[in-house]
């Protein structure tokens, strides 16, 4: 390895939503500032009167799986939302990194050589991501789906069946932190995607140790970086009670290399809001 933490790679081409240069400096000399400044509750008062799914779906739950599945949909009934999610940065970029995770899924469950890989899914919602790599994927692979919250299992499974996948996915309804009580057959890929920007530092690594002492030496961990580069960190946390924690990759890997997790491949999506990051649990020592 160079020395380098972290190792940036191109992305590969899936289909990525961008915006023009034109749209980017329009967003930051104009919508930024107003998203940021308007007080929050006029802001509120017009989202309530556009009825906004995605502002609904915040304030019930801040950043939970409802406010996910609008955003990757992306497509919307009410003007607010189609604002907000078709052109907002942030729903733009978690299309984005939806995309680049299942295909990198897809690719990590194929040059994995089992009969049938075994993904686990940590904070895994309704696990649109871990669906989407399984239909990609020409092999044949089964998920874990972990989540503290059951409220997205019945449209999780839903979502499986329409791809015809039910009877290759489990949701457990469980804190990731005790995997060693209820996991006993040993995953060959881990996903923590959209979960560490909820957590502090020890949180992640406890997690990710926990993921690690159930991995085989040398299989991977999948989990995303969030840089504050999309200018709305104040519109989410005064509007929608959204408080995420921003961390760069190389922050990242540092805490999961804390856990047991080293050689780490980061591919950013093009509006540079997130990066997957492909780590692999090292040698145990003994
Ligand atoms: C923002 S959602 C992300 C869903 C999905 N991974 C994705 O990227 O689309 C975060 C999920 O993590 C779950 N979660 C947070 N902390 C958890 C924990 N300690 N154990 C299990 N689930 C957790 C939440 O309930 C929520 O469903």
């Amino acid at each position: 390895m160079s020395g380098k933490l972290i190792e940036n790679r191109d992305p590969p081409e899936v289909g990525f939503e961008t915006f023009s240069p034109l749209k980017r400096a329009f967003k930051r000399a104009i919508v930024n500032p107003l998203a940021n400044y308007l007080p929050a509750g006029l802001t509120k008062a017009i989202l309530r009167f556009g009825k906004s799914e995605l502002a609904a779906a915040n304030w019930a739950d801040p950043g939970g799986w409802r406010s996910m599945v609008i955003s990757y949909n992306g497509r919307c009934e009410q003007i607010a939302d189609k604002i907000l999610v078709k052109a907002g940065t942030v729903p733009t970029a978690l299309r984005n990194r939806k995309r680049l995770a299942a295909h990198l899924l897809a690719e990590l469950i194929d040059s994995d050589g089992s009969e049938s890989t075994h993904v686990l899914c940590l904070g895994a919602g309704p696990g649109q991501i871990i669906t989407e790599a399984m239909s990609q994927a020409k092999t044949v692979a089964h998920a874990t789906l972990v989540d503290l919250n059951s409220d997205s299992f019945d449209f999780g499974r839903q979502m499986a069946d329409e791809r015809g996948l039910s009877e290759r996915v489990r949701f457990i309804q469980a804190d990731v932190r005790d995997l060693h009580e209820y996991l006993h057959d040993p995953p060959h890929v881990v996903k923590m995607m959209g979960i560490c920007e909820y957590l502090d530092d020890e949180q992640i690594v406890t997690i990710a140790r926990a993921a690690a002492d159930v991995m085989p030496d040398g299989s991977p961990i999948v989990f995303n970086s969030i840089s504050k580069s999309h200018g709305t960190d104040r519109f989410f946390r005064r509007v929608f009670g959204l408080h995420m924690n921003h961390r760069s990759g190389g922050e990242l890997a540092g805490l999961m290399r804390q856990a047991g997790f080293g050689n780490f491949l980061a591919y950013r999506e093009p509006l540079g809001v997130y990066h997957v990051i492909i780590g692999r649990k090292a040698l145990s020592a003994d």
